[in-house]
């Protein structure tokens, strides 16, 4: 199923972003029984000639910050709001967002039913929880809108090249997840026992 929806984010046309991409940039990592999908805004330069997620920069910082969590790349799934890269990296626009995730991000959700998200920036805190503010809402658990699967916002690493404070808080909030995942496993058993 996850091959079937990439095959479709590869040949999709259904917004303008598909005009200027060189490759489109579906999502990596573990699709069986995963435990966390990490979201970021959309392609990068590296990425949309690469056709895979955050392998520039900050793609090489969210790995070792994920490392230093306890956390590998092959145990989670990484992916973008936006499939392709926006035109000299802007933020992707309202319809874009709107036509790619409805197509594409809550299909990969549904198929992959992680039991956590993982937001990286703006763009995907205001996604799933309709918050703005990254200060106020880093680090506190949302349920996303639509699918209501439990979400977790911080920093987008690129961020931290601008604004080299937040790596402190990124790091915190990235420890937190193995902790929530294993406080979301007994809140599950409790309730089906
Ligand atoms: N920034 C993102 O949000 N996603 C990527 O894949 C790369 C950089």
């Amino acid at each position: 199923m996850m091959r079937r929806a990439d095959s479709d984010i590869q040949k999709c046309e259904l917004c303008r972003l598909s005009k200027s991409r060189t490759n489109a940039v579906p999502g990596s990592g573990n699709v069986v029984d995963v435990e966390i999908v990490f979201v970021g805004e959309g392609p990068g330069r590296n990425e949309d000639l690469a056709g895979k997620p955050f392998v520039g920069s900050g793609g090489r910082l969210l790995d070792q910050l994920m490392q230093s969590a306890g956390l590998k790349r092959e145990s989670v799934y990484i992916t973008n709001i936006v499939k392709c890269r926006p035109p000299k990296n802007r933020k992707p626009v309202r319809d874009e967002v709107e036509i790619c995730t409805s197509n594409y991000l809550e299909r990969q959700l549904d198929i992959l039913k992680p039991k956590l998200i993982c937001t990286l920036g703006a763009t995907a805190l205001e996604y799933f929880t309709g918050e703005t503010k990254m200060g106020e809402n880093h680090g506190k658990l949302f349920h996303a809108r639509k699918s209501g699967i439990p979400v977790l916002p911080t920093y987008h690493p690129a961020s931290i090249f601008r604004n080299p404070p937040y790596r402190k808080l990124l790091e915190n909030d990235l420890r937190m997840l193995p902790n929530i995942i294993e406080s979301l496993g007994k809140t599950s058993k409790t309730i089906s026992a």
